[in-house]
């Protein structure tokens, strides 16, 4: 039995060998922050679905929309409730919900889904109440909550059914929300709600069976020379148009309306004449259908035509686990949108209908424009003077031909494992004064990834994990100004600062880990937040792009531990790198060491087994780290092993941990042990325990064989899977490295027949780690990255023992 499970942590040690010497690419994040129990965390018991966020640094408070309840919580700690107000569903509501075939428990519920300020007191609320959405005024006065009673029908800006992705944004008094306006979830709308009420055509057109997933506003009537309106911009997914597919296929789309657009005088009546829409283009590095955006941040700018959305995608089939992240300028939605040109349904064949480029005349004024110069040059000051041959143009045709296509021309990151959710940025001005947009992104299983491009060069900074079980994250706020971040999922809101640099405890730690929000500061030799520094400093370091530690002071030398070598003793010797990037690199005597039958090493140090005479000496533990296409090689640990001659060889009162600090002189039998504690193998060989199991060899040869195999296949697998891993990162890496020229990259784009749908599969079928392939059995760490946990701890290795035995035989 011992044997077995012996044989069992050695197989771990082999794979995760294996794997540390494999994971050297940037897609893993550089560093794991595990859960920790500090995390300021609100959440209160019986109530779920935190998916609601308001911002409102004035009032101090973050305001938190959940299920049938809202809260005023302490921007600055979200542990600290400053209010509630409970908005529960009535009996005869719930009952009514229920015998429409909803279920009680679940959906009759009032999920709070908005949450808008209107002024200084006042904010608008709505809840999904039962598939009855109700929308009310909700004031906080005097450190209360109070909801008025005022209750409005919420059908059109609240959606019916509380798993239906929704989005809303309030301009002034005008409420723009982009949802289903009935109980069947079947009419998609998106509504400005306000004296002039419009709304877009029911048309499968204009929307196909969409998921919304944000909206905001760009406020481009600021020096505009053309006289043009602010807009806003919608992102969802829908069923695409323009592909001849047998099943439906969904794509990504961003629309957008004029803030002034009063509608059509007959045609497009009380309806949107500035509704336009056009795919977006986020290019995974594997050929696929289109990805699926999820969520969306835009990154205002002062000069409105350079902020950027960033929007995170996820794969269309459940087969992948790949995600990315893309980012559009503003002025590359609008130039499609003022200049590109319109896609037009043709019939093919019978009741067939196929999107095409519009090649015709257009109209004048340009269809789908805001009122600008040119249409009040015409004399046209408001969209109900357009003429019905504008206005029907638009109304049969709002998709733009061209997709938008990504400011780099490709993802900013591409993730493997699991999925991303929800996404922030935050533009950190660094020591170098130049601006780095750091991305926050939340994972399906409740962690979030900092991440920088750097360059071109995708960096994962390091992955938080904010949820102790695997919840998705829900929502995502970011405070700029306070330096805080707030993360909604079903269990409750979690707040993390947007950087924590004491992680870093060394100068080249700290440069290493290019956190633009760090730099290391000479003078107090810390890493410490940039903000923190005094203005007037030049003793700080920070190298972003290089990550170069030149500047870094000399460390001093690692001192040596000295361990005591007892005779056919296991003897372990700690090491644990800083970062995820790193590979290990063990020495012994100048010679480098690698994994076999007398040593294991694996991710939390080396096991020397059944060591002898001939081991003693020096072993250093070094870490091997790329970065930027440099090498940082640098000591983390040094060992000394020396004979053991004192008294009791071989006896039970066998000294085993004969520790010193740096010095040469043995203190012998010290228990406190300064610096990393060495644990020793504590099986004694030669007790009689040891002797009488021969018996057992055979069947444990059997198992040893059967191990083994098992081990190999393992170590197939994921060799397999980080093959595939390293292929697409090399490949990204590669393009990073190609010209910045346009490329045709979306593969799915152009499918001339039926016949190609087959060929687009082919590779999604193959990916490695789908749902029903046991391969993912792998003990991958939560965040699904090829880690691999260790299955053993220092602890339990000293069955070990054994294994001498055996191979003596
Ligand atoms: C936040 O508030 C909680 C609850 O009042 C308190 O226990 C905790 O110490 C506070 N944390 C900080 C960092 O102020
Ligand atoms: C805020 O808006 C509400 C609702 O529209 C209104 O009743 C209230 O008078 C407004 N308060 C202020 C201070 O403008
Ligand atoms: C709300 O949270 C509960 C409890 O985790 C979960 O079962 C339910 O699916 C959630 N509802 C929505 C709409 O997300
Ligand atoms: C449009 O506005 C201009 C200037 O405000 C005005 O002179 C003109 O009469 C208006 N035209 C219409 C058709 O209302
Ligand atoms: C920052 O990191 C240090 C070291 O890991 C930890 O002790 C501290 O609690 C963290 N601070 C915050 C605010 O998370």
């Amino acid at each position: 039995m011992s044997l077995l499970s012996a044989l069992s942590i050695v197989c771990g040690l082999m794979l995760h060998v294996s794997f540390s010497a494999l994971n050297t690419h940037y897609c893993v994040p550089r560093k794991t922050v595990p859960f920790q129990n500090g995390l300021r965390l609100f959440r209160e018991e019986g109530i779920f679905n935190y998916s609601t966020m308001l911002m409102s640094d004035d009032l101090g408070v973050l305001l938190l929309g959940a299920r049938e309840a809202i809260y005023a919580v302490d921007i600055n700690n979200i542990s600290v409730r400053k209010a509630v107000v409970y908005w529960r569903v009535t009996e005869e509501k719930q009952r009514e919900c229920k015998s429409k075939g909803k279920l009680a428990e679940v959906e009759c519920r009032n999920y709070i889904r908005t949450l808008h300020r209107v002024n200084d007191t006042t904010m608008y609320v709505c809840g999904t109440n039962a598939f009855s959405p109700t929308c009310d005024y909700l004031t906080f006065a005097n450190g209360q909550l109070r909801l008025e009673g005022k209750q409005e029908e919420g059908k059109g800006k609240c959606p019916f059914d509380p798993f239906q992705r929704y989005s809303s944004l309030m301009v002034g008094n005008d409420l723009y929300s982009a949802t289903s306006i009935n109980f069947l979830g079947s009419e998609p709308v998106v509504l400005r709600s306000s004296d002039l009420a419009l709304r877009t055509e029911f048309k499968s057109s204009w929307l196909s069976e969409p998921n919304f997933v944000y909206m905001d506003l760009v406020a481009e009537s600021l020096d505009s020379p053309d006289g043009d309106d602010d807009k806003v911009y919608l992102f969802f997914s829908e069923n695409a148009m323009e592909y001849d597919f047998y099943s439906k296929v969904a794509v990504s789309r961003v629309a957008r309306v004029c803030k002034g657009d009063m509608g059509g005088q007959r045609t497009l009546q009380r309806k949107w004449t500035s509704f336009l829409k056009a795919r977006l283009d986020c290019s995974f590095p594997e050929p696929s259908l289109p990805p699926i955006v999820q969520d969306v941040f835009l990154l205002k700018h002062q000069d409105w035509r350079k902020s950027v959305f960033y929007a995170v995608f996820t794969p269309q089939s459940g087969l992948s686990q790949i995600s990315a992240v893309c980012a559009y300028s503003v002025s590359a939605i609008q130039d499609i949108f003022n200049e590109g040109k319109f896609k037009t349904p043709v019939a093919v064949e019978t009741s067939h209908v196929k999107w095409v480029m519009y090649t015709g005349e257009v109209p004048v004024p340009r269809p789908g424009a805001c009122i600008n110069k040119v249409a009040r040059k015409l004399g046209m000051n408001r969209s109900l003077d357009l003429p019905d041959k504008t206005l029907q143009f638009i109304r049969d045709r709002p998709l733009m031909d061209e997709a938008v296509r990504p400011l780099t021309g490709r993802p900013l990151l591409v993730k493997r494992g699991a999925l991303l959710t929800h996404i922030v940025v935050d533009s950190v001005l660094a020591l170098d004064r130049q601006r780095y947009d750091v991305m926050f992104v939340g994972t399906a299983n409740g962690y979030v990834q900092k991440a920088v491009n750097y360059a071109g060069e995708m960096f994962i900074i390091e992955e938080i994990q904010l949820y102790e079980s695997p919840v998705s994250i829900s929502t995502l706020r970011l405070s700029s100004s306070k330096g805080q971040l707030y993360a909604g999922s079903e269990f409750g809101a979690v707040q993390m600062p947007v950087s924590n640099c004491s992680r870093y405890n060394t100068c080249v730690d700290c440069i290493l880990a290019r956190d633009p929000y760090c730099a290391w500061d000479l003078t107090t030799e810390q890493c410490s937040s940039i903000d923190s520094l005094p203005s007037s400093s030049n003793t700080a370091v920070q190298s972003l792009k290089e990550a170069d530690v030149s500047q870094c002071p000399q460390p001093d030398p690692v001192a040596a531990v000295d361990i005591a070598l007892v005779p056919e003793n296991n003897i372990q010797l700690p090491c644990q790198l800083h970062s995820n990037l790193a590979q290990v690199l063990w020495l012994f005597s100048d010679q480098t060491l690698h994994s076999n039958n007398k040593y294991y090493i694996y991710s939390g140090g080396l096991l020397i087994l059944s060591a002898s005479e001939s081991d003693a000496g020096l072993y250093t533990c070094d870490s091997v780290e790329q970065i930027s296409g440099r090498t940082y090689n640098r000591t983390v640990a040094v060992y000394r092993l020396q004979l053991y001659s004192g008294p009791g060889v071989g006896g039970s009162t066998t000294p085993r941990n004969v520790v010193t600090n740096s010095s040469d002189s043995i203190h012998g039998l010290t228990t406190a042990t300064p610096g990393p504690k060495p644990g020793l193998g504590n099986e004694d060989p030669l007790s009689p325990q040891n002797q009488k199991d021969t018996g057992k060899v055979i069947h444990l040869e059997v198992a040893v064989a059967l191990l083994s195999l098992l081990c190999l296949s393992m170590m197939g697998v994921m060799f397999w899977i980080w093959s595939r891993g390293h292929w697409e990162c090399l490949k990204l890496a590669q393009r990073s490295s190609e010209s910045e020229g346009k490329r045709q990259s979306a593969e799915y784009m152009h499918i001339p027949n039926r016949t190609s749908e087959i060929k687009l599969l082919g590779p999604e079928l193959r990916r490695p780690c789908s749902a029903n392939n046991n391969h993912c059995a792998v003990d991958f760490k939560g965040n699904g990255e090829h880690h691999f946990t260790p299955m053993a701890n220092i602890s339990s290795l000293d069955g070990l023992g054994y294994i001498n035995d055996e191979s003596e035989i």
